[in-house]
């Protein structure tokens, strides 16, 4: 009996989650615009690639493996018709590879519409990069910072033109005292979810009135792959399905904030749900985010013709 009430439960609570999820409702076509999607190979990445590309959008999906970029890709062109999706090799825990990114996509396209920087990684806390940093920290901000401030020139040319960064509730519990030491898988993780979230803010701010606008969203609690590298793995089950969205339901707010016209004027903002979530302390705090700026300049080893 006690099954039977369980199932009920779990059924009412799915139900509930369905209705409250955030839905991009915009219409838009997406027709001549060229996007980027990092980690656009799986999870909510493919998702939002997917649909950007049976919109129109020219979308590059940069990842760090071929195989699995390539067969998403392919994917996505036999899924949607749209001959406009490749992929470009994409390794964001190596420096050299982000710039190697950069100067293959600006010799072969000539602006730059939306860049959606949405790969993270978590799990591989402890590992150090070629470039010495702590590899997670790599992955989810150092690597999208450098790639950001690198495409910026290209971004501001392609005004009026949008920055999205996926970040994660848990940005709330980070911090930036320590970036450069291994600590437990979490900590590393709602550090580098910070970090984006500043860095989104203190961009929007240094992007002011050049029609570059910048926002970073939570996509929710997605049932992806991203679990996969922790324990949480044994968890993946039908309580997952139960309390999770699913990868579509996971790139709605990143669609919103790329296609919908009520993004034109926004900018500095922090979405969830399709909407205007509520950013934690640390997040508002404009010094921290200048501070931060400052420390990411140098460990990304930006020269000084770069600096935005
Ligand atoms: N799922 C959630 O509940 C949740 C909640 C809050 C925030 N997020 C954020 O949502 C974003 C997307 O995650 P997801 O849930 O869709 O997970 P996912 O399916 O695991 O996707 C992560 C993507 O990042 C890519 N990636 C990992 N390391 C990379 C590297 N070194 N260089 C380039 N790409 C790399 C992965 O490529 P490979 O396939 O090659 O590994 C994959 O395409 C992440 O930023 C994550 O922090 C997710």
């Amino acid at each position: 009996m006690w099954f039977f009430w369980l199932l009920i439960a779990l059924i009412v609570i799915k139900t509930y989650n369905k209705i409250t999820n955030g839905k991009c409702y915009a219409d838009n076509v997406m027709s001549g615009k060229v996007v980027i999607v990092t980690g656009g190979n799986s999870g909510i990445g493919y998702e939002t690639a997917l649909e950007l590309a049976r919109r129109g959008a020219k979308v590059i999906l940069g990842c760090r493996d071929e195989k699995r970029g390539q067969k998403a890709a392919d994917s996505i062109v036999k899924k949607t018709k749209n001959r406009s999706v490749r992929y470009m090799h994409l390794d964001l825990s190596s420096f050299a590879s982000i710039r190697k990114f950069v100067e293959d996509f600006k010799s072969s396209e000539a602006k730059l519409d939306i860049l959606i920087n949405n790969a993270g990684a978590s799990g591989v806390h402890r590992d150090r990069t070629e470039d010495g940093l702590i590899r997670d920290m790599q992955v989810n901000y150092f690597g999208p910072f450098l790639l950001t401030i690198l495409l910026t020139p290209l971004l501001k040319k392609s005004a009026p033109s949008r920055v999205i960064i996926v970040t994660s509730t848990l940005h709330r519990f980070g911090t930036i005292s320590d970036l450069n030491n291994p600590h437990s898988f979490i900590r590393t993780y709602c550090d580098s979810k910070l970090c984006n979230i500043l860095f989104s803010n203190e961009l929007a701010r240094r992007l002011e009135d050049t029609g570059v606008s910048v926002n970073s969203l939570h996509p929710g609690h997605v049932n992806t792959s991203f679990y996969k590298a922790t324990i949480l793995e044994k968890l993946r089950t039908m309580i997952f399905y139960t309390f999770f969205k699913n990868p579509i339901e996971g790139a709605q707010t990143s669609l919103y904030l790329a296609i919908s016209d009520d993004c034109d004027e926004t900018t500095g903002g922090y979405f969830v749900d399709c909407k205007p979530g509520y950013m934690g302390m640390k997040a508002r705090n404009e010094d921290l985010a200048a501070k931060l700026w400052d420390m990411s300049e140098q460990m990304v080893g930006l020269k000084p013709e770069e600096t935005i």
